[in-house]
Order: structure tokens, then C-alpha cells, then sequence
């Protein structure tokens, strides 16, 4: 039988695909896997505590936080603060970046940006969640505190990303620009073990995802697209399936194994779409490149957007590269 490889072993083993320091990337990465798997923790036990349900405040963008993803918040801002290689980090559910004020973080070289909890409203109801994150050089002098600047960057030019999915088995999927690498959780020793090496997403797929209740909303290049995908055409699978978990990882998870398309577009009520460039396009986008698909606004690639603030929205057409295009024919 041929032995596990986990995630450390294969951080070391792979140094050269991680264009600076890899003994600051294996430590940052580390920090993530710690707070990923306290998270992992408490969202299999989320139904014996009582951590469940909706606290009274609301995140910036006026959505009712769950409880968990303050928690997961937290367990992020404390992992990466106490680990010393970032000097500061931006999230979802915080109103701005936090920039970190000791004197090691003030030296480390990174800043991360994450979506602690993707797909919360799933919570309640044991259905898949995700937690996705993005790692950027910084570009304020080492030794400074974080500035804005330092997180208004493009997702070209991300250095790593990747997504933890708490499904029926909790994964690791991340990228540093040399193709995708996928990591399972074994509960019985607490380490992430390689299970799915240089992860490829099909070009073409039958499965398209989106929330196709908000139909009228959209332009009428995406409601032709609707149509298509249920046009009966043995020679392109067509009718193809509709899959919406309503957790952009899980769905993404899916379409990236097995082809598939996602959207979340622009629409009457939401002209930017609802997902957040910084925290969930970006880093999705960079996965599904760098596992041969694509990921596009309507109008731009989503990693070439230069972005203008923190929160800001796009509208995203993401997965299988043919897909992808051929949604694009309609605009
Ligand atoms: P979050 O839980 O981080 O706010 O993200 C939820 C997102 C995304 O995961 C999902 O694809 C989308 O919201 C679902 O939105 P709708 O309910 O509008 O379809
Ligand atoms: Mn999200
Ligand atoms: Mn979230």
C-alpha cells in the first residue's frame, strides 16, 4: 500500500512551485490548516452547542451574520496574527482590513483576505459550507503597518488560494500558480492528506448552477443562455442538469471534478452581481485557471479587475472553459 502524503510533506516536497520563500509559505499555509481545522470542528458539532442561528448584528453588506462565521472569523484574524507571516488580513465579515500592530506581523511580507464562512445560511440545515482564502505579497515597506493599498490588489496578482469545503469529508483544494492540488481531511490522525494531485476541470460539462429564481432579474444575454442549457440536443448533452447548493465552494467543488458552469451575474436589483471580488471571485477564479478553466464577469476576466474597494461586488461566469465562452457569445 503506498503511504499518505500529507499536506506539510507535500509543501516541502513541492518548495519550487512557490515563487518566494517557502519557509514563509508552509508557515502561513500552516496557520490557515490550524484555524480550518478548528472551524472543521466546530461546524460538525454545530448541531450539539449552541452556536446555531443568526446573531443580532450584520456584516457590512447589511447580511445577518450566523454565528459561525464570526467564530470562523476569529479563529482566522487569531491564527494569522499570533503566526507572524502576514501583517495584515481582510475578511467578509469585517467593515475594514485589520492591519496587525505587533512588531512581527509588522514584518511579515503577506496579507491574506478570506471568506471564513461561504455559504452560511447553509448552516442550519447540514448542508455544505466553505471557507475560501487568498494570500498577496504586500506592498507597503516591510516593517510598516498594512495600508488599503496593500489589499487593493488585482487577482493576477495572488501568490496562493484555496478553499476548505466542510462536506461529507472536509478538503483542502489550493493553488500557487502551478496547477491545483486537493487535500482530504483524516479525521483519525487531523491531517490533510494528498487525495486528488493535479486537479483538472473537464473544458465542457452538462451541469450549469445558478439561481434561477431571480430569472426575470437578468440580462437577456444570461436568460438565452437559460434557455440553451435546456434545449434538447442529445449531441451536446443538452438538456444539461441544474445544481445549485447555494454554497459558491460546494457548487464550485462539484463543476471543478466533474464540468459544470457557474454563474452568479449581474442583475435588475444587484447591477454588481452579490459575490465579493476580493474574498470569493479572485481566489476562485485562480483555482478554476490554474485547473484549465475560466472565470469572467461578462465584460472582463475577473483576475485582470483592478479592484476599488474592500467589498466590492462582481457579477461571475465561472467554470468550464467552453462553457464559460459560450454563455459569453450571448453578451
Ligand atoms: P456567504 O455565505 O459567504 O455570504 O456567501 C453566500 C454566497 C455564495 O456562497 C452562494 O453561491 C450565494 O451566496 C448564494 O446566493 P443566493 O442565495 O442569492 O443564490
Ligand atoms: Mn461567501
Ligand atoms: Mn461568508
Amino acid at each position: 500500500m503506498q503511504g499518505v502524503k500529507t499536506l506539510s510533506e507535500f509543501i516541502i516536497e513541492r518548495q519550487e512551485d512557490f515563487p518566494f520563500a517557502s519557509g514563509e509559505f508552509s508557515r502561513l499555509m500552516n496557520d490557515i490548516v490550524i484555524a480550518s481545522k478548528i472551524i472543521n470542528r466546530e461546524v460538525n458539532k454545530a448541531g450539539l452547542v449552541e452556536i446555531l442561528g443568526a446573531t443580532e448584528n450584520e456584516n457590512v453588506q447589511g447580511e445577518t451574520q450566523q454565528k459561525l462565521d464570526v467564530f470562523a472569523d476569529e479563529q482566522f484574524i487569531s491564527a494569522l496574527q499570533n503566526g507572524g507571516e502576514a501583517c495584515g488580513i481582510a475578511s467578509e465579515e469585517n467593515d475594514d482590513f485589520v492591519a496587525f500592530d505587533n512588531e512581527r506581523s509588522k514584518q511579515g511580507k503577506y496579507i491574506v483576505v478570506f471568506d471564513p464562512l461561504d455559504g452560511s445560511s447553509n448552516i442550519d440545515v447540514n448542508v455544505s459550507i466553505g471557507t475560501i482564502f487568498s494570500i498577496y505579497r504586500r506592498k507597503t515597506e516591510i516593517g510598516q503597518k498594512a495600508e488599503l493599498k496593500d489589499f487593493l490588489q488585482s487577482g493576477r496578482e495572488q501568490v496562493a488560494a484555496g478553499y476548505v469545503i466542510y462536506g461529507s469529508s472536509t478538503m483542502l483544494v489550493y493553488t500557487t500558480g502551478n496547477g491545483v492540488n486537493g487535500f482530504t481531511l483524516d479525521p483519525s490522525i487531523g491531517e490533510f492528506c494528498l487525495s486528488h494531485p493535479n486537479m483538472k476541470c473537464p473544458s465542457n460539462g452538462k451541469i450549469y448552477s445558478i439561481n434561477e429564481g431571480k430569472r426575470a432579474e437578468f440580462s437577456n444575454a444570461v436568460q438565452s443562455y437559460l434557455d440553451y442549457v435546456k434545449e434538447d440536443d442529445k449531441s451536446t448533452k443538452r438538456p444539461y442538469a441544474c445544481r445549485y447548493i447555494g454554497s459558491m465552494v460546494a457548487d464550485l467543488h462539484r463543476n471543478l471534478l466533474k464540468g459544470g458552469i457557474f454563474m452568479y451575474p449581474e442583475s435588475k436589483s444587484a447591477p454588481n452581481g452579490k459575490l465579493r471580488l476580493l474574498y470569493e471571485c479572485n481566489p476562485m477564479g485562480f483555482i478554476m485557471e490554474q485547473a484549465g478553466g475560466k472565470a469572467h464577469s461578462g465584460s472582463i476576466n475577473i483576475m485582470d479587475i483592478e479592484p476599488e474597494s474592500l467589498h466590492q461586488r462582481v457579477p461571475i461566469l465561472i467554470g468550464s472553459t467552453e462553457m464559460v465562452d459560450k454563455v459569453l457569445s450571448y453578451y
